[in-house]
């Protein structure tokens, strides 16, 4: 049972370990056993449920309010994101007043900025500011925000106020670690990993392939995707949202909370898929 969570610079606690939904809910002969994995990913501790008003146009929404219309609302980490160009007074009460019916729920724990766009940052924290007075949202974030947008958003009345930041991040790709990350940690705002496993190997097939994460993998009964997720939450300010439309990946992954290496066995890692001593541009999906 995962029961790790990150505490939030207002004091709530978000679970550390969630679950993505892209992708989910796209097709209609596979959405029974999406729900099915997302439950089962509940069951296991994985409450932290991720989505957006661009997945699927609504699909996953919609396809996530019908998970966890049985189960008890206030067990629950919700979270979903707006599109840059509906992150302003002209749109976004529209939008999330949608993305809360798609989901069949009346709040959303966390309601993020999905990546810098055109309108002002000052507009969009006043918005965001307003659905939490409002009741609609108990904290709000931004995602796919480098070091300097961050600077630009903590510049700006309120933009302090961010609780989370949800940028890409897995053994492959830890550029975050140069510079994004400390900032993060200095203003008290908790990053959360999208892509933890590398889209199952897509992002990065070398971390598939590597012998010396091949052999502790095996050393531990585990695999390669699980130690991949094991190392996204190596961290206790890092919660991460691996995405899984099988019961049987959703089981492995809620199994990498759990996973336990020896300092040894991470220094072997590090030399083999070191962090960047330099600054990299944020990578994206
Ligand atoms: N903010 C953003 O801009 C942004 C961008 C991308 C993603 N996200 C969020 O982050 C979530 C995760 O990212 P992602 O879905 O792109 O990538 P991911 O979670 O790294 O990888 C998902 C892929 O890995 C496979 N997988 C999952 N667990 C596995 C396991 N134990 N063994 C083998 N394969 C496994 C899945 O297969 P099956 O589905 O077949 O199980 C799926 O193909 C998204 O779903 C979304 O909620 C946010």
């Amino acid at each position: 049972m995962n029961e790790r969570t990150v505490r939030l610079k207002d004091g709530g606690l978000m679970p550390a370990l969630g679950q993505g939904t892209w992708h989910m809910g796209d097709h209609k002969n596979t959405e029974g056993q999406e729900i099915e994995s997302i439950r089962l990913g509940i069951s296991l501790g994985m409450t932290l449920l991720d989505t957006a008003e661009m997945y699927g146009e609504g699909a996953s929404e919609r396809m996530l309010g019908k998970a966890i219309a049985p189960l008890r609302r206030e067990e629950l980490f919700l979270v979903s994101k707006v599109y840059p160009w509906n992150a302003g007074r002209d749109n976004i009460f529209k939008s999330c007043e949608n993305s809360l019916k798609r989901l069949g729920t009346d709040y959303l724990d966390l309601y993020l900025l999905h990546w810098p766009g055109s309108v002002p940052l000052g507009e969009t924290v006043e918005c965001m500011e307003r659905l939490v007075v409002d009741g609609k949202i108990a904290r709000w974030g931004v995602s796919n925000f480098d070091t300097d947008d961050m600077e630009k958003l903590f510049s700006v009345p309120g933009g302090e106020k961010c609780a989370v930041n949800q940028v890409l991040y897995h053994l492959g790709s830890r550029g975050v670690e140069y510079g994004l990350l400390p900032w993060l940690r200095g203003h008290g705002v908790a990053m959360m990993a999208y892509c933890p496993v590398a889209q199952g190997g897509i992002l990065g097939r070398q971390l598939l392939m590597d012998k010396t994460l091949n052999e502790i993998a095996g050393a531990h009964g585990i695999t390669v995707i699980q130690l991949l997720l094991a190392f996204a939450l190596r961290r206790q300010d890092v919660a991460a949202i691996p995405k899984a439309g099988t019961p049987q990946h959703t089981r492995e992954n809620a199994k990498a909370g759990e996973i336990r290496l020896a300092d040894a066995e991470w220094e072997r890692i590090e030399t083999a898929f070191p962090a960047p001593a330099h600054k990299v541009p944020l990578d994206i999906q």
